[in-house]
């Protein structure tokens, strides 16, 4: 059964810390200056309040993703594209088994505006969700203000390709985008493209290194380029993963740069499979079964591709498909 009655978005007055509390479904948000409480009728949980801000962020600029986003190993959602379950204990076998899960489905814009409302209200004015913590200042303490212009960020989902006339435009010092302290020896110069005559506004090229050390966010993948339901969705990633993610189809990672350590567990209950440490060169399918949380130890570049077929989840679930692209 979809919740779509609209609840209240959250209390009126703000608790001692100075917080909002929110409600959505039998669930329950709350947090003081340290952590974000979540409760349920059989249980609550806490989260650190600036991790809960970086997997909320998330999910919300990414619309719920492809698949399973995990906050932690209790809390999190499930994309139904067009509605969002959220959950307790879910996929975690051990809440399972003790009968303490919970999840409840919503309308996505319902589920979406209490996040947003969240959000808004529990990030301080000295913190930036989508920053890494070296380039961030600190979430905790009593209510401090916002960061509206940190938490609504445009999101880059080029239509056909960065630089092509009227699409998404490369970034530069101008737009707001300096080279990251970490990729100061990624060479800026862009490729020279000689059309012939009468294709000047369709051959097009840029120069993607440049492009993603002038990344102002960690861990958001942004799209740009497309072919048909091929995504090339590069992402700069530093320090942790925000969110624990579970795949409904595979995702490919080529590691453009430098290092990252992943940690592969079971989707459903949690159990590690692998650890995956991929260095720059390096490819990797992400099978359709599992979850994981990456570890960049520097800033590095990684080019997640996504097959956005909206067929795909009910094959990988049905297991007409396998859950990995190769059988070795
Ligand atoms: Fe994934």
């Amino acid at each position: 059964m979809t919740t779509d009655v609209l609840p209240e978005i959250g209390s009126i007055e703000p608790n001692r810390h100075g917080y909002r509390t929110f409600t959505l479904g039998r669930f329950t948000f709350e947090r003081d200056e340290y952590f974000a409480h979540v409760s349920w009728p059989k249980g609550r949980h806490l989260l650190p309040a600036d991790a809960f801000l970086r997997a909320l962020q998330r999910d919300i600029a990414w619309g719920f993703f492809y698949g399973i986003v995990n906050f932690d190993a209790v809390i999190g959602t499930v994309n139904h594209y067009g509605t969002v379950d959220l959950y307790a204990g879910r996929f975690n076998d051990h809440y399972r088994r003790a009968g303490l899960d919970d999840i409840q489905n919503f309308d996505t814009p319902l589920i979406q505006r209490v996040f947003e409302a969240i959000l808004e209200d529990w990030t301080n004015a000295t913190f930036d969700p989508f920053a890494s913590p070296a380039e961030t200042g600190s979430a905790f303490g009593p209510k401090n203000g916002s960061n509206k212009r940190a938490i609504t960020r445009h999101r880059v989902t080029a239509k056909r390709m960065i630089g092509c006339p009227g699409d998404e435009p490369r970034r530069s010092d101008e737009s707001g985008f300096p080279v990251n302290r970490h990729f100061t020896d990624v060479t800026q110069d862009e490729p020279d493209v000689r059309p012939e005559p009468g294709f000047e506004g369709e051959v097009v090229a840029y120069n993607l290194f440049a492009y993603l050390s002038r990344s102002d966010v960690t861990w958001n993948p942004s799209v740009v380029s497309v072919c048909q339901a091929s995504l090339y969705c590069p992402t700069t990633e530093e320090y942790v993963l925000p969110v624990i993610h579970g795949n409904d189809r595979v995702e490919w990672f080529v590691q453009l740069s430098d290092e990252i350590h992943w940690e592969v567990e079971d989707r459903d209950t949690g159990t590690l499979r692998a650890r995956v440490v991929m260095k720059a060169g390096d490819v990797a399918a992400m099978p359709a079964d599992i979850r994981h949380r990456g570890f960049s130890p520097k800033r590095s570049m990684l080019l997640v591709w996504e097959n956005a077929s909206s067929e795909l989840p009910a094959l990988y679930a049905s297991g007409t498909m396998p859950p990995t692209p190769v059988q070795f």
